[in-house]
Order: C-alpha cells, then sequence, then structure tokens
C-alpha cells in the first residue's frame, strides 16, 4: 500500500531529469544516444574560479556558513546587481542558496497560503509549477503565441489576475523559449501589476549573460516595482557550475528574512567551498565568460539553420539561455515507421527512440505543441542529431 504522502503522491517528477535517466537507461543497452534534454552547459567551471575553490579548501574553510551566505559573497552579489542589473540592494535583502532552485523553493514556501494563485507564462521553467504546487499554491498558466515570441502581454496578465492572485514568476532570459523581455515590455507589465499592490513578482534572470542581443533589464530597475521584486539568479548558466548548487536572491529585506528562516531550518548555509569560489566568479568581469556566450551564439546559428530545413519545426528566433522550442504540432495525428504521434510527449519519445536524440517535451513546460531542444553540446552532435531527427522524419 502507498503510504506516502498526498504531495508526494501528486508531484510530478522533473520531466527534463526523467528524460536524462531514460537517455542513460538507454546509452547503458549500449543505443548512441545524443542528449540535447539536459539545461547544463557543456564547458569545464574556468580555472579560475577552480583554483579560489582549492584555494579556500586549503585555507580549512570546512564549518557550517551563515544560513544566508558568507557576507563577503553577500557583498560581492550587491556589488553584481549594482554593476549588472543597476540594482541597490543592501545585506538584509540578499539570501545565498543551494542553487537558484532553493532559492524559488523558499520563496514559495514562505510566501503562498493555500489556494495563492501564481501566474505562470507559458512555456516556463519546468520547476516552477510543482515548487508551486508543493506550497499549496494554485499555478495558473497564460499561453503565449510563437508569433509574440512567446512573451506574455499586459492584456493577458490583466486577463489572468484574480482576488486570489499572490504572484508572478518568469525568467527572463526564458528556459525554454529563450526569449528575452524588452524594457518596454516589462513596463507594460508593470504598469498593470501598479494597479494590484499586492502581487509580488520573481524575476528569474538566472541565464542573464547568456543574451546574444545584449540588453538584459530586470523588473526590480523599475522604481515602483523595486519593493514588489525577488530578483533571483545564480552561477548555474553563466560560470558552467551546475554542479556546485549556488543560487541567490535580491529581495524586500522581510521576504529575504523570510526565506533565511526557511532555509535555517532545511538545508542551512549553502557549500562553504562554493560559496568561496563563487565569490571569484561574481567578482570577474562578464567578459571573462564571453567565450562561452560566443559559442552558444553560433551553435544557435547552427541549430536554427539546420532546423530550418526540417518540414514541420517552426521556431522562434531566441535571443538567450541555450534552447530552441520548435513547435512541431503539424506532426500530430501522422504514424511515422508504425508510432503515432498525438502530442509533444509522443514526439520527444519517438525521436528518442527513432532518432537517438534526447529532447524534452513542450508539456513540461506548460505547452503542448513545442518541444525543447538545447543547444549545450558540440556543434558535431548538434548536426548528427538534426541530421538523425531528419532522417527519421522522412
Ligand atoms: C530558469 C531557471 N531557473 C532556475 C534554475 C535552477 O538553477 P540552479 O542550478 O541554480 O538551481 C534553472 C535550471 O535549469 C533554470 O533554467
Amino acid at each position: 500500500m502507498n503510504q506516502l504522502s498526498d504531495r508526494i503522491n501528486s508531484l510530478a517528477t522533473s520531466a527534463t531529469l526523467a528524460m536524462a535517466a531514460k537517455a542513460r537507461e538507454l546509452r547503458a543497452e549500449g543505443k548512441d544516444i545524443i542528449g540535447l534534454s539536459l539545461g547544463e552547459p557543456d564547458f569545464n567551471t574556468p580555472d579560475f574560479i577552480k583554483n579560489a575553490a582549492i584555494e579556500a579548501i586549503n585555507q580549512n574553510y570546512n564549518s557550517y556558513t551563515p544560513v544566508d551566505g558568507y557576507v563577503e559573497l553577500k557583498e560581492a552579489i550587491i556589488k553584481k546587481f549594482k554593476r549588472d542589473n543597476n540594482l541597490n540592494y543592501t545585506l538584509p535583502q540578499i539570501v545565498v542558496s543551494t542553487g537558484a532552485k532553493q532559492s524559488l523553493a523558499n520563496i514559495a514556501a514562505v510566501m503562498l497560503n493555500p489556494g495563492d494563485e501564481v501566474i505562470l507564462p507559458c512555456p516556463y521553467w519546468v520547476s516552477y509549477s510543482d515548487i508551486v504546487k508543493l506550497s499549496d499554491g494554485v499555478p495558473v498558466e497564460v499561453q503565449t503565441s510563437i508569433d509574440n515570441d512567446f512573451k506574455m502581454t499586459a492584456e493577458q496578465l490583466e486577463a489572468a489576475i484574480t482576488p486570489k492572485t499572490k504572484m508572478i514568476w518568469y525568467s527572463s532570459p526564458c528556459n525554454p523559449s529563450g526569449s528575452v523581455y524588452s524594457k518596454a515590455e516589462l513596463r507594460a507589465l508593470a504598469d498593470v501589476l501598479k494597479k494590484y499592490p499586492n502581487i509580488y513578482i520573481v524575476s528569474d534572470e538566472i541565464y542573464e549573460h547568456i543574451n546574444f542581443k545584449g540588453g538584459h533589464f530586470s523588473m526590480a530597475e523599475f522604481e515602483d516595482m523595486f519593493d514588489r521584486t525577488i530578483t533571483v539568479n545564480g552561477v548555474s548558466k553563466a560560470f558552467a557550475m551546475t554542479g556546485w548548487r549556488i543560487g541567490y536572491i535580491g529581495a524586500p529585506d522581510w521576504i529575504a528574512r523570510a526565506c533565511n528562516k526557511m532555509q535555517g531550518q532545511i538545508t542551512s548555509g549553502a557549500n562553504c567551498i562554493a560559496q568561496r569560489a563563487v565569490i571569484t566568479a561574481l567578482e570577474a568581469d562578464p567578459s571573462s565568460i564571453k567565450y562561452m556566450v560566443d559559442e552558444f551564439k553560433e551553435r544557435r546559428s547552427l541549430i536554427l539553420n539546420l532546423l530550418s530545413e526540417i518540414e514541420g519545426f517552426k521556431t522562434n528566433e531566441p535571443e538567450g539561455a541555450f534552447y530552441v522550442f520548435p513547435n512541431i504540432s503539424s506532426y500530430f495525428g501522422k504514424t511515422i515507421k508504425g508510432k503515432t504521434i498525438n502530442n509533444a510527449s509522443d514526439f520527444s519519445l519517438f525521436l528518442l527512440e527513432e532518432a537517438l536524440v534526447a529532447t524534452v517535451t513542450g508539456e513540461a513546460f506548460g505547452n503542448k505543441d513545442c518541444i525543447r531542444i538545447s543547444y549545450a553540446a558540440s556543434q558535431n552532435d548538434i548536426k548528427e542529431a538534426i541530421k538523425r531527427i531528419k532522417t527519421a522524419l522522412s
């Protein structure tokens, strides 16, 4: 008999991790799978950051850390917010966590009461919906259109607001669509939110530096939104540090204090060595990671060109992150190689089994017509993967 809680029984398994596990299984059977499902840079952490970690070990950084992070790290975060985002946070407004994922879980736990609604423009990052549900919140999906670059309009936001709306969560650059909200687009959303002073905003900026056009704007830069916005960021993507597990927030201090309290009962402070290394990462000039961004940009052109040669793939032009999110709904209802494709999950599974390419169904991101393809892979792998997809579909 299942003795587990209703909470865990109703939780979805992270679709990106599930796809990675399935790909690993097939690999173990000897199949040559190309993995384009994971949201993880395929670079090594830069040497100057690794060296800072080695130094921290030798300097005996081994004790519990302050729950909200070392003061030196929080100071480096404050400088980073000022330098890159023109945001003026103070020490009590910063909380360092074990990845931005924990930052988001803290926020949900401290902000949501049962039944509170959280507006999620679709497609949204895979875990938002379940993190909200874990805290008894209710995700409210707002469907956007590929023709509007998968961005939520002010009218759509206003239509989704109810008396129960507590928050809105979005990422820009967006995982999975790669869309980047401009200052004007954010202002239009802020003008709606101005009318509803009890709604709080999570602006997830973890892909900030992986931006091909430049021009990152933070919601909190608007003076009238600063006290209502929680800016989430981290080092996983920009510095190729996914396994180091450091994320952070800048937030109104009452929210930061609550996150600190929550974290103090769950995990305590984040890893000591990783925190010391991140001080060095954040103090470095962002040009130190430009070589990775340049490479992602080249791969983006490559994959967009290759995908344009396959019938039935409709894509937007992602301006940031390292994903494409093609609409493949023209394949729905078709039977290929004896397999009927009725939805994006069928399509993604078809690609795994028939092309040996791992992608993620858009359903995991709240969009049932698309799949997510990560181009955090070598150019050779990208070329080979798209060739296989083309062959399998022809
Ligand atoms: C939009 C977005 N937010 C947050 C995270 C979590 O990042 P972290 O590795 O810091 O937990 C991810 C990771 O995939 C992400 O894509």
